[in-house]
């Protein structure tokens, strides 16, 4: 039997187990390659967009288990709007379908759910149900689930930036108080510690707007792997190479030693 331990490594009963690798606290997740996998299938890029919420599904009970505290997951960029307007209305077809079906599970469970991105642009059905999830969830403290919809860091760290200039306008702050806790603290994620592990999908290594402020210092991961295929295997994985990284946060760790 196969079994995954706190560091969410698999390990045999009675193997030797290595020195505990760190588990992260948030793991960010750009879930690419829906469209690639439908392709190699002949089917419509969309089933692709539905096989991928049924990843999405499998790997956030995985990480529930294996216990990461906060999960961010990339489903919708601000540059996305680029695509063909089916597969945009299918892509928001999917978030209202995942909300509506999942929501009940994931508050089950202990999930508090947080929305990033903007929603301004949204129609004002999702918006209400982005606000119902957030809501109902607000008090739960298994871990958090951040879904970035109509996301960009661009625009994210623009908006920070308008509304600390703003408050400089008003006479609430001075320039010099503009640091960098203080632009954390407007972005979407404020109050959230910044993600230790950005995995990426698919094999393309960029990452496409996605918490560029956010992941100064995280470690990124890139997995081949086409996203609708991903799930506790892959996400195991993933965790066992970022247990093999050093962090070092610009210091010597153990090349100084
Ligand atoms: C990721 O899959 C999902 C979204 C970007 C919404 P893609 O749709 O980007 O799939 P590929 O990259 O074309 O294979
Ligand atoms: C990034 O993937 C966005 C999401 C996964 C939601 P894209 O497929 O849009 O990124 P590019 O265009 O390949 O950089
Ligand atoms: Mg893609």
């Amino acid at each position: 039997m196969t079994m995954v331990d706190r560091q969410g490594l698999a390990s045999e009963p009675g193997a030797a187990v290595a020195a505990p690798a760190a588990l992260p606290r948030h793991v960010a997740i750009i879930m690419d390659g829906n469209g690639r996998w439908a392709k190699q299938r002949g089917l419509p890029r969309i089933e692709g967009h539905r096989r991928g919420v049924d990843a999405l599904r499998r790997t956030l009970r995985a990480a529930r288990e294996i216990g990461i505290e906060i999960v961010t997951v990339y489903s919708f960029s601000s540059e996305n709007w680029s695509r063909p307007a089916t597969e945009v209305s299918a892509l928001m077809g999917l978030l209202k379908r995942f909300i509506r079906n999942d929501l009940a599970e994931l508050h089950e469970a202990g999930v508090r759910v947080r929305i990033a991105g903007d929603r301004d642009s949204l129609e004002p059905d999702i918006r209400l149900l982005l606000t119902e999830a957030e809501a109902l969830t607000k008090a739960n403290t298994r871990q958090t689930l951040i879904v970035a919809f109509n996301y960009g860091s661009r625009q994210e760290i623009a908006a920070a930036a308008r509304a600390l200039a703003a408050e400089v306008a008003r006479g609430e702050r001075t320039v010099d108080s503009i640091t960098p806790e203080a632009i954390e603290a407007r972005l979407a994620t404020a109050g959230v510690p910044d993600p230790d592990l950005v995995i990426r999908t698919s094999g393309e290594m960029r990452l496409s707007n996605f918490l560029m402020w956010q992941s100064a210092y995280a470690e990124l991961v890139f997995q081949p792997i086409l996203w609708p295929d991903y799930g506790r295997e892959a996400l195991v994985e993933a965790l066992a190479e970022y247990g093999r990284r050093e962090r070092r946060y610009g210091g010597l760790g153990s090349v100084g030693a």
